[in-house]
């Protein structure tokens, strides 16, 4: 028997205007789609831009439902609409971020298993990493340079073949 150890790495920076050019304006982009969520339910309004490798920009906010589970969130709504209005083009890098309904403060926000697990699949698909900048505590940003690393011993297509 063996010990395996995984560990995660990611960049913190102190603020969006220690991001780059490309990272900081998809993170602006995420903000204003959070302002399109609908989530009466919860007040958590999530945002979320995908950046395609052909530079077009895909918003998504997160949609909730009076049968919970019929909602879905941010970055499914982004990355789906991603895939259906450009089909075969790479996603690049997704940004997210949160804040309650007053729309005043940024919130920490990092995506559910699900999303992870759809998100992954769009890496897999097109054999590229996705860059994914997260908003976090006191203002600070995240930016982790694969989904992968987000879901150690992932199940994908691989798992599939014969
Ligand atoms: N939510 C997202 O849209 N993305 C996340 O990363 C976390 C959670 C939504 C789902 C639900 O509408 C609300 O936030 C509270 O969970």
């Amino acid at each position: 028997m063996k010990k395996i150890t995984s560990e995660i790495n990611y960049d913190l920076y102190s603020s969006i205007s220690e991001l780059n050019d490309e990272d900081r304006k998809l993170l602006e982009q995420a903000i204003k789609a959070a302002g399109t969520a609908y989530a009466p339910y919860s007040n958590f309004y999530v945002g979320a831009a995908v950046l395609m490798e052909n530079g077009a920009v895909v918003q998504g906010s997160n949609q909730e439902n009076a049968a919970y589970p019929s909602g879905l969130c941010a970055e499914r709504v982004a990355v789906f609409a991603a895939g259906a209005h450009y089909p075969g083009v790479k996603i690049r890098a997704i940004a997210i971020t949160a804040m309650f309904s007053d729309l005043k403060e940024l919130l920490s926000v990092s995506p559910c298993g699900d999303c992870r697990q759809v998100m992954a699949e769009y890496e897999h698909r097109y054999h590229a990493n996705i860059r994914l900048i997260m908003t976090a505590e006191k203002g600070k940003i995240m930016v982790i340079h694969n989904i992968k690393t987000l879901l150690p011993l992932m199940f994908n297509a691989e798992n599939l073949k014969k």
